[in-house]
C-alpha cells in the first residue's frame, strides 16, 4: 500500500483554545501550544485560527519517494497541481478548504490496550473478580484520530481526487455512491465523502480502546453539557465501528469509535457481495434511536457558508 496512515488533521475554528480545553480534559495530550496528541502519536489534532470552523489540512503518510512520484503523476492527470520535494509532496483539493500533505514516514505503531475479559455465555474469561469496565475511575484516553468526513458538492469528483489522485482505496459505498468510504491504511475508512450544498467538515473521528471507553468519555461530554450529544451510542453496519456522535465547544461534531473493520487482504474484501447493496438509511445494525439533524449536515451550517464565502472561498 502506498499510502499507510492518516498521520493527523489541522482544524481552524475561532477559538482553538476552547478545543484544547476540551480534548485534554478527555485526555489528548497538548504537545506544543496548537498540537494535541496521544500517547502513540504526539500530533494528531493541530489546531489553528479562522473565521470559520473547517479542516484545513490533512496529512497522510505513505512509504517511499516512489509513492509521491505515482501520486504526483495521478494528480496531474487529474488536472490537480502539486508541488514535491524533500520526501513531502503538497496539493490542496480542489472542492473543499484544505491542503493535501503525503509525507514519505514510517507507520506509527498502536499500543495495544490490556485485553478485556469479558464472561460471554459458556465462556467466562473473569471470575471471582470485578471488571475493569464497571471500576474505572477515569475513562481510557483516545487513542488516535482515525477518519474524517467530507461534505462535497460534487462527491464523484472528490472521490476521483482522493482515489485516482492520492491513491485511497474504496471499501463501500452507499447507494450507488452517494456516500463513499475511503481508506489508507487498513481501517475500513480513513474518510467518507457525502454529499452538502457547501464543503464542510461533517465530523472527525477518535479511536477510542473499547465500548467502556467510549461510554466514559461521552458521558463525561454530556454530563457538561446534555445537548451535544447528536447520535449513539450504537455500531454502524459499514466499518462496524461503535460509535458516539457528540459536538465540540466550536460546535464540530466528533465521532468516539471503538472496534472498526480492518482491511489487510484487498482482494478479499473487495469479494463481499454485498458491497453495492447498501440504502442510504443503512446507517446502524442497533442505535438508541434516531440521529439529530446534525448528523448529516452541521446545524450552522448556512452561518458556515456564509463566513466561508466572506473569508474569499
Ligand atoms: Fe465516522
Amino acid at each position: 500500500m502506498a499510502l499507510h496512515t492518516l498521520l493527523d488533521l489541522e482544524l481552524s475554528v475561532p477559538d482553538p483554545d476552547a478545543l484544547v480545553g476540551f480534548w485534554t480534559g478527555l485526555g489528548m495530550e497538548r504537545t506544543d501550544d496548537a498540537t494535541l496528541g496521544t500517547a502513540d502519536r504526539p500530533s494528531q489534532l493541530r489546531l489553528a485560527e479562522s473565521t470559520y470552523r473547517h479542516v484545513s489540512e490533512l496529512r497522510l503518510g505513505c512509504t517511499d519517494e516512489a509513492d509521491l512520484v505515482a501520486i504526483r503523476d495521478g494528480l496531474a492527470a487529474l488536472g490537480v497541481a502539486s508541488t514535491m520535494g524533500d520526501g513531502v509532496l503538497r496539493c490542496a483539493d480542489p472542492l473543499a478548504d484544505h491542503d493535501v500533505v503525503v509525507e514519505v514516514a514510517g507507520a506509527p505503531p498502536l499500543t495495544a490496550p490490556p485485553p478485556r475479559e469479558i464472561n460471554r455465555p459458556g465462556s467466562p474469561a473473569r471470575v471471582n473478580r470485578r471488571s475493569s469496565g464497571a471500576v474505572r475511575p477515569t475513562p481510557a484516553p483516545p487513542r488516535r484520530v482515525g477518519h474524517v468526513v467530507f461534505g462535497s458538492t460534487d462527491v464523484a469528483r472528490s472521490v476521483a481526487f482522493y482515489r485516482d489522485g492520492l491513491g485511497f482505496k474504496l471499501s463501500d459505498t452507499i447507494d450507488g455512491g452517494i456516500g463513499t468510504f475511503l481508506r489508507c491504511s487498513t481501517d475500513h475508512h480513513n474518510l467518507l465523502l457525502m454529499p452538502a450544498p457547501v464543503p464542510c467538515m461533517n465530523h472527525y473521528a477518535v479511536e477510542m480502546d473499547d465500548v467502556d471507553a467510549i461510554g466514559l468519555a461521552g458521558m463525561r461530554v454530556v454530563t457538561e453539557q446534555p445537548e451535544s450529544a447528536v447520535y449513539g451510542i450504537g455500531r454502524h453496519v459499514l466499518g462496524a465501528n461503535l460509535f458516539w456522535y457528540l459536538l465540540d465547544p466550536q460546535g464540530g461534531m466528533f465521532e468516539l469509535f471503538a472496534d472498526m473493520d480492518q482491511i489487510t487482504d484487498d482482494e478479499a474484501w473487495e469479494a463481499d457481495e454485498y458491497r453495492d447493496d447498501w440504502d442510504p438509511f443503512t446507517i446502524a445494525s442497533w442505535e438508541p434511536g434516531p440521529s439529530k439533524p446534525d448528523f448529516f449536515l452541521p446545524a450552522d451550517i448556512e452561518q458556515l457558508a456564509e463566513a466561508r464565502e466572506a473569508a474569499g472561498r
